[in-house]
């Protein structure tokens, strides 16, 4: 039986920079992505609106450029988030707002993930003038949600963790400073913030990965695959039972797909593991995989409108830009994913990495 889909939109991943952007973005094409929300964790990160890009900092009309040229002029929708950094100001975010230019910006936990040394405290961004003019000009602020700096027992214990521990403390101040800041909690990974996500209003969204939804860190552990090590880290059976459960329910408009598709040609080294899975080329499979397990097959027509919603629909709704007209296909039949080539080296996608097979392939 063949799935027919609108194309879907990718509303966090990575596309790097030099020559091997085109092969990241050409799997995304690939894979019926009809757009994405680009991360500006480059090196140097993309700290400015506009202008040419200097040694301290991309701009966000430069990288697009950049990445427009490697073959995401196909899609139909692009947007890079403004990282923010020491450098972000009002007025940046004023006049980013005016120009267009400015849809997005990104809050990093300083240290807590791939370049992200440039982040902030989050501390220090509440009810300062940067949130105050995104709220202002309806600039969305997509959030990498962990607390920094904790030691290794307060980072991942049995009944709290860099995220839980960010869900509990610092969201409900972030929104009781900033009522009307629009806001994504991407790539959220456990129950306390789905649970969170789930009572916010209607300007608080949460995008979730397929590696989330499927696995967990029993699956990281048990032979230490590495390919699933990402941050924040895959969680608990409850958690992703959480997870499972908030973008499997009728009729809901928050959870919407991000895969945080993250490439890098170096993963183990003996001096640890760069975190980030690479789902592109396989992501809608591994979604639908996970739908499927959690009791909404996407090849029922109930499990359809589910899945049609999380992959396709709520994130261009969010995000205030039409969903797609064109169209996309996939069957439940099995598939192969192989090692993506690119001129900065090799790339092993997730499921080869981990040893499976998805169970759904894309029609082309
Ligand atoms: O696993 C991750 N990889 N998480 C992030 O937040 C960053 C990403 C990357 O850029 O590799
Ligand atoms: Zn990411």
């Amino acid at each position: 039986m063949l799935l027919t889909l609108p194309k879907w939109f990718d509303l966090h991943t990575h596309f790097r920079q030099g020559p091997a952007m085109a092969s990241y973005v050409q799997a995304h094409l690939d894979m019926g992505c009809a757009g994405a929300l680009a991360m500006p964790n480059t090196q140097p990160p993309v700290s400015r609106v506009s202008g040419t890009t200097q040694s301290d900092g991309w701009s966000i009309e430069g990288y697009s450029a950049e990445l427009r040229a490697a073959g995401a002029d196909a899609f139909e929708q692009l947007i890079v988030p403004l990282y923010l950094t020491r450098q972000a100001t009002a007025a940046m975010i004023r006049d980013g707002a005016a120009s267009g230019l400015l849809r997005a910006c990104k809050y990093y936990p300083p240290h807590g993930t791939t370049n992200s040394e440039h982040g902030l405290p989050m501390d220090d961004l509440i009810g300062g003038e940067v949130f105050h003019a995104m709220e202002e000009h309806g600039i969305t602020l997509c959030i990498h949600g962990e607390q920094h700096a904790l030691s290794g027992p307060d980072y991942i214990d049995a009944r709290q963790n860099a995220e839980t521990r960010f869900y509990r403390e610092r969201m409900p101040r972030l929104l009781d400073a900033h009522p009307k800041l629009r806001i994504v909690c991407e790539h959220i990974t456990t129950h306390d913030a789905a649970e969170f996500v789930a009572a916010t209003p209607e300007h608080v969204g949460a995008t979730i990965t397929p590696q989330h939804l499927l696995h967990t860190l029993g699956h990281l552990i048990q032979g230490l695959k590495y390919h699933l090590y990402c941050l924040p880290v895959v969680k608990f059976q409850d958690d992703r039972a959480a997870l499972r459960s908030a973008v499997t329910r009728a009729g809901q408009t928050k959870f919407f797909a991000g895969t945080d598709s993250a490439p890098h040609t170096t993963k183990a080294t003996a001096c640890g593991c760069a975190a980030g899975c690479f789902t592109g080329g396989c992501a809608p499979q591994l979604y639908a995989m996970a739908f499927e397990e959690a009791g909404a097959d996407p090849g029922t027509a109930g499990g359809k409108e589910l899945f049609e919603r999380f992959l396709c629909l709520n994130g261009p709704s969010f995000h205030g830009f039409p969903a797609s007209s064109q169209h996309f296909q996939m069957e439940k039949a099995p598939s192969q994913t192989a090692i993506l080539e690119t001129p900065a080296g090799p790339v092993t996608p997730l499921p080869l990495g981990m040893g499976f097979d998805p169970t759904w392939r894309m029609v082309r």
